[in-house]
């Protein structure tokens, strides 16, 4: 695995979390009635960083997507919702408010 991806997406991650640690997110977070969605692309090969299967989704960046969620100071309820088209679809998914975010390669996206 490309270490600058690792780093590009370990750096994003921290940022996330720095941002979703505000009080104003942990409010919106504790208000939600409903499970942030997820955005995860679907590739078909490179399965490293994102695999999804029948079992679920694995890989790097969801261990790392995990590992941040579980370090905020208020639960969040999410779920992983794959997503099988354009990269600019996703990032426009997540701009409309369709996803809440989305965790791929290279980058994390939240808004
Ligand atoms: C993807 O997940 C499947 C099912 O859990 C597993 O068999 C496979 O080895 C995984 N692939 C990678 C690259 O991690």
């Amino acid at each position: 695995m490309e270490e600058h991806r690792r780093l590009a997406m370990a750096a994003a991650f921290v940022i996330l979390l720095t941002v979703w640690s505000s009080p104003a997110m942990a409010m919106a977070a504790a208000a939600a009635t409903e499970k942030l969605k997820i955005a995860v692309p679907l590739k078909h090969g490179f399965r490293a960083f994102v695999n999804v299967t029948d079992q679920g989704v694995t890989g790097y960046c969801i261990d790392l997507f995990e590992a941040a969620v579980n370090k905020l100071p208020y639960r969040l309820i999410y779920e992983f919702v794959v997503f099988d088209r354009s990269y600019d679809e996703l990032v426009q998914s997540v701009s409309s408010g369709i996803n809440d975010a989305a965790v791929g390669d290279i980058t994390i996206i939240a808004d």
